[in-house]
């Protein structure tokens, strides 16, 4: 294919270059494929009228209708965990390791529900395991809490919206939201958290279905599935903006004051 062709819109040619770094990032050396191609063959025949009938092609699959399915059929996490798992629609599954489900206590009463794996969530098979999930760790810590802490109202339960790594840790599409959203919603559900902290502005944008800005909107009380849910400024963007820690220590102090008082 001609990237450069005027007629390629520039949204194809990113997410060509996207694929394509993607493969190289996998470790592919050669563009070419198992069998030759004939690019001078004569198009296929379109079919006979009257034949279409006879040979309908397959309705197209809806990854979405079908992430819904699965997701409503899952009755405990370790179901949630097998359909995901099943899940065949997302094409980042083929370039990840792992599929990163949570880690933490899952009857926890904070769930913290981050964006997606990076390059070490991807490798160890857990969310938040790396230099933002270590100052994740440090955040809640001076608020007492920790992710396996004995104590329940002191523990956390954490996963991602995405749960497979995007190549070069890019901006999950709107597609991939849209197909993963059903799963995240059903472990929410599943997990039954009292408040829920929707970590970053990926998240917040997939669960609270909004386009707001997440520096506007981040301490504020909202609701996702009936339940309290908070949106937070990422760790990974309080690594390249450290002035906004202020800013996300209030809103630790708030989510604090809100478990005193729950
Ligand atoms: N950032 C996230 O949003 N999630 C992780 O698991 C790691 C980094």
């Amino acid at each position: 294919m001609d990237m450069t062709s005027p007629q390629t819109p520039m949204a194809d040619w990113h997410m060509a270059r996207a694929a394509l770094e993607w493969q190289v990032e996998l470790g592919a050396t050669e563009a070419i494929c198992d069998a030759p191609i004939n690019r001078y063959a004569a198009p296929p025949k379109p079919a006979a009228p009257g034949a279409a009938h006879m040979d309908a092609p397959a309705p197209a699959p809806d990854p979405v209708a079908e992430a819904q399915a699965l997701a409503a059929a899952a009755q405990t996490l370790e179901e949630l965990h097998a359909a995901m798992d099943a899940f065949a629609h997302c094409e980042l599954k083929l370039g990840a390791r792992n599929l990163v489900f949570s880690d933490g206590r899952a009857d926890a009463r904070v769930m913290i529900v981050g964006e997606a794996p990076g390059r070490d969530e991807d490798r160890l098979g857990k969310p938040f395991v790396g230099e933002a999930g270590q100052l994740l760790d440090r955040m809640f810590a001076a608020i007492g809490m920790d992710r396996h802490a004995p104590d329940l109202a002191r523990a956390l339960y954490i996963t991602n919206i995405l749960p497979w790594r995007p190549p070069q840790n890019r901006d999950p599409s709107v597609d991939e939201r849209a197909m993963l959203r059903p799963f995240v919603l059903r472990h929410i559900v599943l997990a039954a958290p009292d408040i829920l902290v929707l970590m970053g502005r990926i998240s917040a944008m997939t669960l609270l279905e909004t386009s707001e800005g997440i520096t506007r909107i981040r301490g504020q009380l909202r609701e996702c599935l009936g339940r309290p849910a908070m949106p937070m400024l990422h760790p990974a963007y309080l690594l390249r903006n450290p002035a906004a820690k202020r800013d996300a220590w209030a809103d630790l102090l708030a989510l604090q004051a809100m478990l005193r008082t729950d």
